[in-house]
């Protein structure tokens, strides 16, 4: 199988470019072999190496800068994606599209479903559901996983930056009234690669919306204990800061953040026999490799 990675420096595409079996065909191109902006750099891209499947990792993902950035965000995540998606329905690839959690407007109180009616607070949500319908306009054989609070041994992330915290200070602020579903990127990986495999091989997929997340769900503030836990017990800490509770609007950001963006993971374990990982495994697993990328 030929397996074009768009956003290959990034958490996921990292973690993909790990992941693929070296029996598949790749090409990984980060940002400077293929700007997804640059329309017709994606067309002779894909013509030329003609993929089965097009994973999309590229995007615009700060949040806050968004905020400012609003036509950057647009550019990467609708329009980039749109080409994509258009460069696949004519060399008849497959395109595998990441979507987030901040579609929603985090007001429920149960885990999201596909069925949910996304409501984006802030502008990368809002592009990043403008991406989904250009996707899924463009191409009829597009899956879009969406996923939550991301972290990985690559990049800017809660687990790093709250570790980088935690070596130089012994009380920390920490936000109580955000739930969410922490994700390691590498799991992510190896659903994507499942799910590529499984539509190369079988003509009935069925195409559309899945969530993909860690599990259990959980509060910033339990995630953040978890990662100062497992920090400690692996000698990484030589002590544990106490976490002070504080609410969302104790910390005012540039973009909003949905107070609750659990994601239900009942579709892809039914459609492709996908169930969502314990995140408090992967963290205990590769916490030490998260650190050592940050020293
Ligand atoms: N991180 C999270 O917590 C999270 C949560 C939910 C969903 N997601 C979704 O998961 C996907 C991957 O996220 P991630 O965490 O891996 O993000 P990431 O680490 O920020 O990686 C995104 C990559 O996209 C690249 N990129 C930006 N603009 C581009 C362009 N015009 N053309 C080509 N590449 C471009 C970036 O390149 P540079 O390295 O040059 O900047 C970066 O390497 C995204 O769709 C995101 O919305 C992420």
């Amino acid at each position: 199988m030929k397996i074009l990675i768009t956003g290959a420096n990034g958490q996921i595409g990292r973690s993909l470019i790990r992941t693929i079996p070296k029996h598949h065909i790749l090409l990984a191109a980060d940002r400077t072999v293929l700007d997804i902006t640059r329309r017709t750099a994606v067309f002779r891209t894909v013509a030329a190496f003609r993929p089965d499947i097009i994973i999309n990792a590229a995007a615009y993902t700060a949040v806050d800068q968004a905020e400012s950035e609003p036509e950057t965000a647009t550019a990467v995540n609708e329009y980039g994606a749109m080409h994509l998606a258009q460069a696949a329905a004519e060399n008849g690839a497959a395109i595998l599209h990441l979507s987030t959690d901040y579609v929603f407007d985090g007001k429920a109180n149960t885990p999201y479903r596909e069925t949910d009616i996304p409501r984006p607070q802030n502008v990368y949500g809002t592009s990043k559901l403008a991406g989904e319908a250009a996707v899924q306009a463009a191409c009829p054989r597009s899956i879009i996983l969406r996923t939550s609070w991301v972290f990985s041994e690559y990049g800017n992330h809660f687990v790093n930056k709250l570790l980088q915290s935690a070596l130089h200070h012994n009380t920390l602020d920490m936000v109580a009234d955000q739930y969410g579903t922490p994700t390691y990127a590498g799991d992510i990986a190896a659903a994507l690669i499942h799910i590529a495999e499984t539509i190369h091989n079988d003509s009935t997929t069925d195409y559309g919306i899945y969530h993909f997340s860690g599990s259990p769900c959980t509060s910033r503030l339990s995630f953040a204990q978890a990662i100062l836990k497992s920090a400690y017990q692996q000698g990484i800490l030589t002590h544990i800061p106490a976490l002070n509770p504080v609410s969302s609007t104790h910390y005012p950001t540039a973009a909003y953040r949905p107070l609750y963006s659990c994601l239900d993971n009942t579709k892809i374990q039914a459609a492709f026999n996908i169930s969502p990982r314990d995140w408090k495994k992967s963290l205990s697993l590769k916490i030490n490799r998260i650190f050592k990328n940050i020293k």
